[in-house]
Parts: C-alpha cells; sequence; structure tokens
C-alpha cells in the first residue's frame, strides 16, 4: 500500500503534481494543500479483463410509475423535493452557518419518525443534549427519530446496516472522515470518498440520504463540485441575517422541477412555511409613492409578487452612480440606456439606486418592466397606481417581449387583489384566456379585473401612468 503525497486544489478537487500558487484548473487561487494520501482499495486496480455484460431493457418497458416517496409534511420542504423524498436518493442541502439546516432536518426528521417509522440523525457538529433542547423548544421529538453523534463514516455504515432507517440525516458532511484516508476532516479527498460511500450504501439499501453541506465565502457549497453531480438533488438555503424568512432553492433536483422555492420564516419555534409568500413580500408597501412597482415574478414553478423600489437624485459626482440590491446592475445599466434613448428620459446626469425589498433577488428578465417603471416614476415623482402588476422582458429597441407562464402570475395578482396588469403584447391572448377576471375578487372600490397588453415601451408608460 503506497504512501503518496498529492496536491489537491481544495476548490475543485483537480490533483496536481507540484504546489501551486494557483489552480490549473480552477483558476482558484491559494487553494492547492499537500494531502498523505494513501491509495487502497479500487484506486489502483486497474480493470484489465472485460466484464459481465449488463442487461439493457427497452426504455419503454422500464417501470417508473411507483417512484416511491416519502412525503415530509413539511409543505414547503416537500414542494421543493418535487413532492417528497425518493428511497434511495441523496440530497445535498447547503447554506451559511446558522441559517436553520439543522433546524429545518431536525424538524423534518420528526415529521418522517411520526409518519413512517425509524429515521436516523447523526450529528458530528452538536452534542445530543444540544440536539434534544432544540427539539424540545421546536416541538420535534419523535421516539422513532434516532440521534446519534458520529462524526465516524465506517461507524455510520455499520449503524444504517443495522438500524435500517428509512430516511439517513448526516449533518454534516464535512464534519464526517474515513479512517481509510489520513488527510484532515473536510478536505476534498475525505468530503467526497464519504459522500461517495454513503451514497453507495443509500442506493444499496433503499434509504433516502440527506447530506448538510457548509458553503465557502463565495456561496458554494465546500468541496469538490462532484459532489453536485454524485447527488441527486442540491437544494441551497438562502436568506440574510437581517430577515426573517429564509428560501430553501432547488439548484438542481433529478426528481422534480430545479429552480423551485420554499419560504420558511424563522421564529421561536423552529420554521414555519410560508405558503403566501407574495403577502409577505408585499405586507410593508407604501402605497402611492414615486418609485414603487410591483412586478410578478416567477420561481421555479410559483408565482411571486414582489416590489421594485427606485429612488433618482441629481448627480454630484462625475460619473452618475448606479447601485443596486437584487437584480443585476448591469442589467440595470441597459434599461437605463433603452429608457434614454428610447423613450427619452435625461437620466445621464442622475444617480440611480434600485433595490428589491425582503431581500429577494431577481434574476428573470421578466422584471425588466418593473425596473424601467420605478426608475421612471422617480425620476418623474409620480406613483404608480396601487393596484397594478406589471411583468415584461424590455429589448434594446424598446420592445416589450413576452415571457414564460403569463396565466400564473395573472393569477396571482388577481388572487392577492390587484386589479390591473401591464404585460407584453406577446402574452395578452394566453392571460385573456385564463379568464383571470373570474377569480378575481371583488376589490375595496369594486374595480373590474383589466389586463394592458403592451408592445413598446412608449406605450407601457402611457398605460402605467
Ligand atoms: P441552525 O439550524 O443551527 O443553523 P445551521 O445548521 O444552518 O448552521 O440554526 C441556528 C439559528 O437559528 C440560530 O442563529 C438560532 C436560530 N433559531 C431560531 O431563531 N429559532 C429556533 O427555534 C431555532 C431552533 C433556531
Ligand atoms: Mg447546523
Amino acid at each position: 500500500m503506497a504512501a503518496k503525497s498529492l496536491y489537491i486544489c481544495q476548490s475543485c478537487g483537480s490533483e496536481q503534481r507540484k504546489w501551486q500558487g494557483q489552480c490549473p484548473d480552477c483558476h482558484e487561487w491559494n487553494c492547492i494543500s499537500e494531502q498523505a494520501v494513501e491509495i487502497t482499495g479500487f484506486r489502483n486496480q486497474k480493470q484489465t479483463s472485460i466484464g459481465n455484460a449488463l442487461s439493457p431493457e427497452p426504455i419503454t418497458e422500464i417501470n417508473s410509475k411507483d417512484t416511491p416517496r416519502r412525503v415530509t409534511h413539511i409543505e414547503e420542504l416537500d414542494r421543493v423535493l418535487g413532492g417528497g423524498l425518493v428511497r434511495g436518493s441523496a440530497v445535498l442541502i447547503g447554506g451559511d452557518p446558522g441559517i436553520g439546516k439543522s433546524t429545518l432536518l431536525l424538524q423534518a426528521s420528526a415529521k418522517l419518525a411520526e409518519h413512517h417509522g425509524t429515521v436516523l440523525y447523526i450529528t458530528g457538529e452538536e452534542s445530543a443534549r444540544q440536539v434534544h433542547l432544540r427539539g424540545e423548544r421546536i416541538d420535534a421529538l419523535h421516539e422513532d427519530l434516532q440521534l446519534t453523534t458520529s462524526c465516524d463514516l465506517e461507524a455510520m455504515l455499520s449503524t444504517i446496516a443495522k438500524f435500517k432507517p428509512h430516511t439517513v440525516i448526516i449533518d454534516s458532511i464535512q464534519t464526517t472522515v474515513t479512517s481509510q484516508l489520513s488527510s484532515a476532516p473536510g478536505t476534498v479527498s475525505q468530503v467526497r470518498d464519504c459522500a461517495a460511500a454513503l451514497i453507495a450504501s443509500a442506493k444499496q439499501l433503499g434509504h433516502a440520504l440527506i447530506l448538510v453541506g457548509h458553503v465557502t465565502k463565495d456561496g458554494s457549497i465546500a468541496g469538490p463540485r462532484v459532489l453536485e453531480h454524485m447527488v441527486d438533488a442540491v437544494l441551497y438555503f438562502e436568506g440574510d441575517r437581517g430577515h426573517n424568512h429564509r428560501v430553501l432553492r432547488a439548484v438542481k433536483n433529478r426528481f422534480g422541477p430545479a429552480g423551485e422555492i420554499g419560504v420558511f420564516e424563522m421564529s421561536d419555534k423552529g420554521l414555519t412555511g410560508i405558503r403566501d409568500a407574495s403577502r409577505l413580500f408585499l405586507a410593508e408597501r407604501a402605497v402611492d409613492v414615486p418609485g414603487s412597482v410591483v412586478v410578478a415574478c416567477m420561481e421555479g414553478t410559483r408565482p411571486i409578487l414582489v416590489e421594485i423600489q427606485a429612488l433618482v437624485a441629481p448627480t454630484v459626482y462625475a460619473t452618475p452612480k448606479r447601485s443596486t440590491v437584487g437584480v443585476d446592475a448591469t442589467r440595470v445599466a441597459m434599461l437605463t440606456a433603452v429608457l434614454e434613448r428610447r423613450v427619452g428620459i435625461p437620466l445621464g446626469t442622475q444617480d440611480i439606486y434600485v433595490n428589491v425589498v425582503g431581500g429577494v433577488k431577481l434574476s428573470e428578465p421578466a422584471s425588466d418592466l418593473g425596473v424601467v417603471l420605478a426608475i421612471l416614476s422617480a425620476f418623474q415623482e409620480k406613483p404608480l397606481p396601487s393596484d397594478l402588476v406589471v411583468f415584461g422582458e424590455v429589448g434594446l429597441t424598446g420592445e416589450i417581449r413576452a415571457v414564460g407562464a403569463p396565466e400564473a402570475r395573472a393569477k396571482e395578482a388577481a388572487n392577492l387583489g390587484f386589479s390591473q396588469l401591464l404585460l407584453p403584447q406577446g402574452n395578452f391572448t394566453r392571460v385573456q384566456e385564463a379568464n383571470i377576471a373570474a377569480i378575481l375578487r371583488p376589490s375595496k372600490e369594486g374595480k373590474d379585473w383589466q389586463s394592458m397588453p403592451a408592445k413598446h415601451l412608449s406605450s407601457a408608460v402611457q398605460l402605467a401612468f
């Protein structure tokens, strides 16, 4: 058994022959570290003989009807998972320290134990007493929830084999170590090999596996990117300390739509799912003030209404300041240019600030029209109607382009009591056919539902104000 020194990039997991300041594969700096690796097992076995033939089946014959899923009975989590935990699947949950990963998983484990039987929760970060105290506080105790503290992979694997739980939670993968490798916990080789062994046992024994992963400073899951390829679903917990709400987002899901989100609120009773996320984000909206507009955006398959605010003020600098929170700054710069050239609004000497309320991040072009109208409303100091919702992509010629899922956006607007919708011409027919007026709750002013299609920014501006 050879002991060997390897230089491994802690960012991407690539192996180098000598130490370097920058990783030639992922171009990160100061991430290569020397590791004494004892190469054991399958790694140095070269396969020279031909194996047994596999037995492929026609794809039409494969039975996938009953992919068994276990619902966690935490509605927002089930939605993000695509309808529950699939047997034999591996899920990776990442997020900043203290965001609520352990809290959510403890709540989910207790529910899973209550409805489906034995769940095994292995923590390498907290003592069993600590977890018990937390469980007591958030009412997440159940006798079928088996709890143990360990960092030892081999012990974990034999515990899993012995107890045969239907769900295993490892909190966290970075604290798990295998005695097969001499490198320190949390290093790439440890994380990769431990995850591979745990995933293999899940596939073999059929339990669902949830791994908690730490994130690095730039927000990606620490350890090799291969971890993300190895698991079936990757969920990220987002949200900032300043707000109580947390968003759980599926960035990859082999068993459901990626991009799906679940919204939670952190309280002293743990995390509570929020079904009506739009209401949360619009809770403190000031009406009839300039610079504020409500946009209908999609997060996964779910429509959410959020408020975009803009502030426009004459600049005191040589180059005006453009500052954004929650929307892409380059996109805002582009939209400002479109507003100047196509609608003739002189913004060259104005500082522009754009903010998405509630710490939400918008990445969809469908929020373009909202950004443009917020800037214009702030510049002209003219408020937009308080019952108006907008969506639409704005092109460089000032054209308003159609976006996906217009019916869902319109329905969400109507459900929340908005009665005017400004939308791309290209989406108008689909929204008309969805007959939104029928679901509209009669508003206080007794207004009827009105959808206003626009083809170009100049007509959108006229319709909005
Ligand atoms: P935790 O789940 O331990 O975070 P992670 O596992 O992602 O590191 O969350 C801990 C934070 O949540 C901590 O700052 C306290 C807060 N919290 C509450 O506000 N209410 C609660 O009921 C619990 C259990 C935690
Ligand atoms: Mg934790």
